[in-house]
């Protein structure tokens, strides 16, 4: 039986194998609302049809000053909760589990998608002053403003109350996005974080908000529901974050109620290299493994059944999550099971005329 199919428990919630897909953002709300749309639903819920084991929604905003851009979900009030139950309770059906990954973007808030724009957001389409643990701009966005303390007391209560709408809304698992240059990654890294106070200086102490946010969120859900983080395990700088400071972090993390390390990198300064290539970030997580209890899952450029199979034989890891390829094949789950020799009895029903090998 290949691993990648064989379930996994974190906490009461049973995978049902361990391809997860990547939260990946849809700037697909209508402007301004952070509502999850028909979009959502049928972006999300085709890929729990595809037979993964667990889907991520997005990065969504806790509060508002906390979106990437105008069009970004958010779960920081009760309608946008309540529009997560249609998402929740699709997901369910299907026989996957849905996390939500919370965010907020920091000083990297406030651009345009795409296909709307460029750079930051002109007041006039709604743009907003983003804030950061300092003042400094990451290249090309607006200036932030400085978080008080008391903004950052007030902002790890914005993520708690976020957590507690996301299981009302029945999300079997949530993730604190701590990566990617965002917010939290601005306090862990010292690039970033120059903060006098308590939440600067150490790197437990640059750590002080994230650790505070995970044992909040633990605090407020209970026992059943995992909190994962995702973290850039590297800035690919020697003054920035580092692995050996990662792997420390998520020590503390565990310690305040962490289930599983979510491994990325990159993300919070321009001008480095980030090296590419078929499961590029699996050196970083493996060595995570090998520092935590938790469980660990990979991520980036992991596109073949096969490759994701011997990634988990071969290393403590124990999650593939899955992003691009599966934007390109929702199925991608239960074409690996095909190309494992793995039946598995998740076929949709009214699927089942186009089981392989039809
Ligand atoms: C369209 C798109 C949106 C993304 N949005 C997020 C996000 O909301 N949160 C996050 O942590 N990573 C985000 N990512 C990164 C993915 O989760 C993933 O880590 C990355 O794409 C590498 O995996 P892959 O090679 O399998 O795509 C996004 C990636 C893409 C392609």
């Amino acid at each position: 039986m290949a691993k990648l199919f064989e379930s996994i428990s974190l906490r009461g919630k049973t995978s049902r194998n361990r391809i997860w897909i990547a939260p990946m953002c849809q700037y697909s709300c209508e402007h301004q609302d952070g509502i999850p749309s028909e979009w959502h639903l049928v972006h999300l819920g085709s890929r729990a049809l595809g037979g993964a084991g667990l889907v991520m929604c997005e990065a969504t905003a806790v509060h508002p000053d906390g979106r990437i851009s105008p069009w970004d979900t958010g779960i920081w009030n009760d309608d946008q909760a309540a529009a997560w139950t249609e998402v929740t309770n699709f997901i369910r059906q299907t026989g996957a589990l849905s996390a939500i990954q919370l965010g907020h973007a920091g000083r990297k808030a406030s651009i345009y998608r795409s296909w709307s724009g460029e750079g930051p957001v002109s007041p006039a389409d709604g743009g907003w002053q983003p804030v950061s643990p300092t003042d400094e701009a990451f290249p090309g966005y607006n200036p932030p403003r400085e978080l008080t303390t008391e903004d950052v007391y007030a902002s790890i209560d914005d993520w708690i109350q976020a957590a507690k709408r996301a299981v009302a809304a029945g999300f079997d698992v949530i993730e604190v996005h701590a990566a990617h240059g965002y917010l939290v990654h601005q306090f862990l890294s010292p690039i970033t974080n120059q903060r006098t106070d308590e939440f600067g200086g150490s790197v437990s102490k640059r750590a002080t908000y994230l650790v505070d946010i995970v044992a909040g969120i633990r605090a407020a859900v209970g026992e059943e529901i995992p909190v994962l983080v995702r973290f850039s395990a590297t800035d690919y700088r020697a003054d920035g974050f580092t692995l050996d400071q990662c792997a420390e972090v998520a020590k503390l993390c565990e310690d305040a109620g962490a289930d599983l390390f979510d491994i990325s990198s990159g993300g919070i300064i321009l001008g480095v290299t980030i090296p590419s290539g078929p499961g590029y970030q699996v050196p970083l997580a493996k060595e995570i493994a090998e520092e935590v209890t938790s469980a660990v899952a990979t991520v980036g450029q992991i596109t073949d059944a096969k490759q994701a199979e011997e990634i988990l034989q071969t290393t403590g890891i124990d999650i593939i999550m899955i992003g691009r390829v599966s934007l390109r094949d929702p199925y991608w789950p239960l074409r690996a099971a095909h190309e494992l020799g793995v039946e598995v009895d998740y076929w949709p029903n009214q699927y089942t005329r186009g089981k392989y090998p039809n």
